[in-house]
């Protein structure tokens, strides 16, 4: 079915409106800010979920870019209602795992129930602390974030106690909001490319890849730096 661009342009709209709306509220709250703002997991699912989402999250071609392979480990942080996380989960069937990860109870429960309901048994949920996800040593290929990092307090801390969980060729992918994108949050309060990049690298990763389909978001994989010497 064919979408109108203002309808196609209306979801981005509120979708993003929403994000929006928990930044502004979380930004008076201080330090906590970025851990507040999704217990509601009904009004959540109806954004995260909505079908229109698809037209300029563009998941499929996400996963596709991705390059997954059968029996890879991916950590998918700020999964939200895991609406990568099983596309994930099928992607590197049979043998790998997809384990969805989120702050918010509620999401997990829901991540759970949509693995049960969908029969992928290698697509997992759990919740995670706010400033570690606490990932075993060496137990993933990929971490993926989407609309999650700029949750995240203490980012550059965050990702350098990620490095352990990284397996040998592991990515960290990240796809958020473009500074130049015509909807989205105030400027102010998007994390642009080039600052990202810059945390990472401060992390100790360096960027390998940037894809530039999404027409709202920017989608950047990084590797460990040491890894150069591998
Ligand atoms: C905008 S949603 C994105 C959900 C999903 N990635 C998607 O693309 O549909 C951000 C999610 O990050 C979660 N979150 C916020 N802070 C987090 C943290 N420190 N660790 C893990 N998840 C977090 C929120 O509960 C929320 O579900």
């Amino acid at each position: 079915m064919k979408i109108s661009r203002s309808l196609f342009r209306s979801t981005a709209l509120v979708f993003i409106g929403a994000l929006f709306a928990v930044r502004a509220a979380s930004a008076q709250t201080g330090p906590m800010r970025m851990h507040h703002g999704f217990q509601d997991t009904r009004k959540w699912v109806g954004i995260f979920e909505s079908p229109e989402r698809a037209k300029w999250q563009k998941p499929d071609e996400v996963v596709k870019a991705l390059a997954l392979k059968p029996g890879e480990n991916i950590a998918d942080i700020g999964a939200g209602t895991g609406y990568f996380t099983r596309r994930f989960a099928r992607a590197v069937a049979p043998g790998g795992i997809a384990t969805g990860l989120d702050v918010e109870p509620g999401m997990v429960a829901y991540m759970k129930r949509d693995a049960e309901k969908l029969g992928l048994k290698n697509y997992r949920a759990r919740v995670a602390k706010p400033d570690d996800p606490e990932l075993a040593p060496d137990s993933v290929n990929l971490i993926f974030f989407c609309d999650a990092l700029h949750h995240i307090a203490g980012r550059v801390a965050y990702l350098k106690r990620l490095h352990p969980a990284l397996r040998r060729g592991g990515r960290i992918a990240l796809v958020d909001f473009k500074p130049s994108s015509p909807i989205g949050p105030p400027k102010a309060m998007r994390i642009p490319p080039g600052e990202a990049i810059k945390e990472f690298r401060e992390a100790g990763y360096r960027p390998i890849r940037e894809f530039n389909f999404l027409p709202y978001q920017y989608f950047i994989e990084f590797v460990p730096s040491r890894a150069a010497a591998r």
